[in-house]
């Protein structure tokens, strides 16, 4: 269900211009970001003698207005040191929403290795959840129950479609919390997006949260790599146990030296990723289709879901015949300005969406050449359909 690969099988590869769509993970460095990997001064970073691992951490605390912060492998190591850390108290729970990352794609790490109770509340389509039924989730003093210990929330919101969360919302969050003695951990996979979309510096979202977590290897394009900033405090303890979970690195200034240069490069460039996936959606829209229709008035930033509306044409189905090459459509011009036909990589959601990413790689060519060859497809099976 997560990602979804075909290979156009009437075809050879080298006779197909491929546009990939499925995810902002595939993006790839930059020649100025391979040239900073290349020069980067480096040192054995379990000994803290990484100087450019220090200026990543360094600078991403700065930027987020925290006390510190931490170079980690992944997304998900981060977002379970998160865990680990919030709630070291056994038998501690943390409330996260069903949509979340951390509960449908992180193999239960929570309670695998954290030995923490992920409570869920329903996410909301704007990737918020109830503050009034959060509220009832906070449990009391009484023996039986666990404690809640933390409140996971995510932003942007991955499987809502790249929702913003509401800062109006992020405030009062802050305040039940608070009011609960229950701590904030914000997943900020894509919070650079988040940012750009509100016009806002990343300090102003995260300003009452406990810990957040950016990832390097989304849409900033770097190979690997996420950070995690929070108190002093907490850092140190996620430092210690990053060890414990295999994620002490050593000349890994490689990598920061990429993360490095993503925060000068590629976040002033996230708008021009939004103003793609607009591109896209309203293309989609003005189809007019009764097979496909996006949410344009509710589209915050780099992640498009497209949603099916006739049961004739599944998720799984659309991806498929997009990434197909058939003769036919070489016939009728479908074609790049090689002439090759055209395969279209998107990733199939569930039963109702088929999901669209836009990253820095994506040229205003391959936005072209996906809109016409998603008319192609759809007419094709309006045409089918009569
Ligand atoms: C919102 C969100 N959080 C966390 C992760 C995990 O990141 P990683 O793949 O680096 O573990 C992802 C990955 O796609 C994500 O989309």
């Amino acid at each position: 269900m997560y990602s979804n690969y075909t290979t156009p099988v009437e075809f050879d590869m080298r006779d197909v211009r491929i546009v990939d769509f499925r995810s902002d993970t595939v993006s790839l460095p930059t020649a100025r970001m391979r040239k900073a990997i290349y020069e980067a001064t480096v040192g054995d970073d379990v000994y803290g003698e990484d100087p450019t691992v220090k200026e990543l951490e360094s600078r991403s605390a700065k930027m987020f207005e925290k006390e510190a912060a931490l170079f980690v492998p992944t997304g998900t190591m981060a977002n379970l040191l998160a865990l680990m850390v919030h709630c070291s108290r056994r038998g501690s729970e943390a409330i996260v929403g069903d949509k979340a990352h951390v509960f449908l794609y992180e193999q239960g790490g929570a309670a695998q290795i954290a030995g923490v109770l992920l409570n869920t509340i329903p996410n909301l389509p704007d990737g918020t959840f109830c503050l009034d039924q959060l509220q009832n989730k906070f449990r009391g003093l009484d023996v039986h129950e666990p404690q809640t210990s933390l409140v996971l929330v995510e932003n942007t919101h991955n499987m809502c479609g790249g929702k913003v969360l509401p800062l109006k919302w992020l405030d009062a969050l802050a305040e039940i919390c608070k009011k609960n003695s229950a701590k904030i951990h914000m997943d900020g996979a894509r919070v650079f997006n988040a940012a750009e979309s509100l016009n806002v510096p990343v300090s102003r979202i995260v300003r009452d949260v406990d810990s957040v977590c950016y990832c390097l290897s989304k849409g900033l394009a770097c190979p690997v790599g996420s950070v995690l900033i929070g108190s002093n405090d907490f850092i140190k303890e996620a430092h210690r146990l990053r060890k414990a979970l295999g994620g002490g690195m050593r000349q890994v200034g490689f990598l920061a030296a990429a993360g490095l240069c993503a925060l000068d490069e590629i976040v002033p460039k996230l708008k021009y990723d939004h103003i793609r996936t607009r591109q896209i959606a309203e293309s989609i829209r003005n189809l007019n289709s009764s097979l496909i229709t996006v949410d344009l008035e509710n589209l915050h930033s780099n992640i498009l879901l497209v949603e099916l509306l006739n049961k004739k044409l599944r998720p799984s189905e659309l991806t498929q015949r997009l990434a197909e090459v058939h003769p036919k459509e070489i016939e009728d011009g479908l074609v790049d300005s090689s002439k090759r036909g055209i395969s279209v990589k998107i990733s199939a959601r569930d039963w109702a969406y088929a999901r669209i990413v836009v990253y820095t790689n994506v040229t205003d060519e391959e936005v072209n050449l996906a809109i016409r060859k998603i008319a192609y497809v759809v007419e094709e099976y309006q045409h089918n359909l009569k």
